[in-house]
Parts: C-alpha cells; structure tokens; sequence
C-alpha cells in the first residue's frame, strides 16, 4: 500500500496528471498495487485558494506520503505577486523543504519521433542520457539575495554556494546511476571562473575514488551547451549544479523532440521522491485537450522505478508510451504530417488501452 500526494498545480497541470491518475488507477484495478491518493494544492492555485504557494498543510501532507507527483507550477496571473507568494516559490519551497536533492532528468528519444527533433536524426536517434542536476542548493537559494539601494542605484545580488557535503551527496546520487548505466560520469561546471565551481570539481574527483569502475571528466558548462547540440550521445551521465542543470536539461530535452515527453524525479537521501514533467504549465494551452501526458505519465513510471521498486510496472508503462506511438498516434507538439493527431485525454486513454491489452 503506498499513499501518493497529487499536486497538479496550474495550467496543463490539471488535465496532464488526469491522465497520469487513469494510469495508476488502472495498476490499481489490474496489478493489486494499492496505490492510495490524496489531492493537494501548490503553486497559483495554493494562493488563491490560501494565500501561499505552498500551503503548510501540502507539506504536512507530503510528509505523510509514499510519494508525491506533480504536475506544473505558474502562470501569467501571479507574475505581479511579491516574490514570495509566486507560484515558483511553492516548487522551490516543497523542494527545499523536503531536501529532494537529486533531480534525475532522463533524456531519451523514442525512435518513433526522430523526426521531432531538430538535429539530424544520426545526431539524436539512441539517445539515452541522464542529467542529475543538484535541487536544493547553489544560486538558487544561496544567500545573501534580494534587490537593494546601493551608491544610489539599485542593485541585484545573488549568491552561487556550495557546501562541500552537498557537492558530494549529488556526486554520489550520479555515480551510483552511472553504475547502473553506462559506468560515466560527467561533471559540468565552470571551474575557469568561479571558485565555486573549483570546489565542485575537487569534491567530484574525491567522490569518484569511491567509484573505481566508473570514469569521470569534467566539462565547462559553456562547452557543455554545444557538445549536447553537436554531439548529445558522448555523454552518459552528467551531473551538475542547480542553475547549469536548468538550462542544460531544457536543452537536452529538446534534443528528444519534446519537451513534452520528459519526466524527472527529485529524490531525498532515502529515495522519497517528487515526480514532475520536465515542462512547466504552458498557461497559453491549458484547457485546450492539447497538451501532451506523456511526460507525467512517464513520471509515474520513474516513481514506480525509484520510490516504490516496482520495475516491471515501471518497464510496462515505459513499453505502453512506445506501443502508442508506434501506432502513429501523437499529441500536436510531436507530431508530423500523417500522424493520427489526438488529444490529452484520447492520448491518457490510449496509454490504458495498451497497459491492460
Ligand atoms: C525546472 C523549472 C523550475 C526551476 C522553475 C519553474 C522554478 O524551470 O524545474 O526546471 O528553475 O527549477
Ligand atoms: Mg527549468
């Protein structure tokens, strides 16, 4: 029996972890798996019905789940709100709070949509590599931060910081994968620059010692950027800081076609996770049936895989996405002309279809 907290959020949230629910409710009916659900509120939707993106309650909840998956957080609607009470705080709170230190952020192109990606399909097709980006530190929450008056300007500071206990857990988080993988790890950082970065690649090569049959290299970041666009396959895993892993996710993800087929998981110190598409709450077609599940319903799978050890499942979900596709039915976003175009939810039915056939 494990109890699950549903956080859809704002935006595509809503109607993306729908389909995600049909998925478990269909393990449930057809695998004995027990899976028990609780709604809750985050982001937007938090504050207007509370007052704050990540209401006491959410937490308090959380902590008494299995696991917890997400949705999307945002919208045009808060922008104007004081920092604090934005829905991205509430994504970055529940993180923080919860020590989900490991973000792992698979990129894997399904062949069926080679033609979806941007680079050549020699370039992309195989493509399997895994992103663990650090959640809960770096320029994200370092301190001090804020905007203020100084020599009668305004000024903007942000602070990038790292213990070097927290460099070492996320090295041990991808090493660890790396053995299960690939056996490589690539740590990315700018360590020309920042001092920071100097201190980020000394504790990975002190981390790697306890990894004999893994190999690392280290990469600038900058440099990092265009070996995924020139060459994404060179890498197995890379492992990196909160800020570099934002931007070199969304690049990496891009390279699959879309970001729409991408899920993650956000792991504390035992495993406890937080599952999320990597995409955020594309405010501009919510509510349309446009947007594209798979990438939750792939989040569900990585919660079976990393949280609850039901590989199997987590392998049949992985092979009903495949299934579909090769069946030619798209959602718009990784579609090509001849495909059979179909909606969130005909896509979230389609995925049932296949795990109970
Ligand atoms: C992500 C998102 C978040 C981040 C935002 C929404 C705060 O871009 O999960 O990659 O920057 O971490
Ligand atoms: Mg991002």
């Amino acid at each position: 029996m494990s109890k699950i907290l549903i956080l859809p959020g704002d935006g595509i949230g809503t109607e993306i972890v729908d389909q995600a629910v049909k998925v478990i409710n269909s393990l449930n009916s057809n695998h004995e798996m027990g899976m028990t659900l609780v709604n809750g509120l985050i982001g937007g939707i938090a504050y207007d019905e509370t007052g704050s993106p990540l209401p006491d309650e959410t937490i308090k909840t959380a902590k008494s789940c299995d696991s917890i998956l997400l949705g999307a957080v945002g919208g045009p609607k808060w922008e104007v709100l004081e920092r604090d009470l934005r829905p991205e705080r509430g994504l970055l709170g529940i993180r923080s709070e919860l020590d989900l230190f490991s973000n792992l952020r698979p990129a894997i192109l399904y062949p069926q949509l080679a033609s979806a990606s941007s680079l050549k399909t020699e370039i992309v097709s195989g493509l399997d590599l895994m992103i663990v980006r650090e959640l809960v530190g770096g320029i994200y929450f370092g301190k001090p931060r804020g905007i203020e008056i100084r020599d009668g300007e305004r000024f903007g500071i942000n602070s990038a910081t790292y213990y070097e206990s927290e460099i070492a857990r996320i090295g041990h988080s991808a090493f660890q994968i790396a053995q299960k993988r690939g056996k490589r790890v690539c740590s990315v950082d700018k360590a020309n620059v920042l001092e920071v970065s100097e201190l980020w690649r000394e504790v990975m090569e002190e981390v790697s010692s306890s990894y004999p049959d893994v190999t690392l290299s280290h990469i600038y970041v900058d440099n990092a950027a265009m070996q995924l666009v020139r060459d994404p396959k060179q890498f197995d895993v890379m492992v990196t800081s909160n800020l570099f892993g934002d931007v070199l996710s969304d690049c990496a993800a891009m390279l699959t076609g879309s970001i729409g087929m991408l899920p993650s998981a956000s792991l504390d110190k035992n495993n406890f996770g937080m599952y999320e598409p990597i995409h955020g709450s594309a405010p501009d077609i919510a509510g349309k049936d446009i947007a594209n599940p798979l990438a939750t319903i792939l989040s569900v799978s990585m919660m079976l895989r990393y949280s609850l050890n039901q590989l199997e499942l987590a392998d049949k979900i992985n092979l009903a996405v495949s299934e579909v596709l090769d069946k030619g039915y798209r959602t718009k976003d990784i579609s090509v002309a001849g495909d059979k175009v179909v909606g969130t939810e005909e896509m979230g039915d389609l995925i049932v279809m296949a795990l109970e056939s």
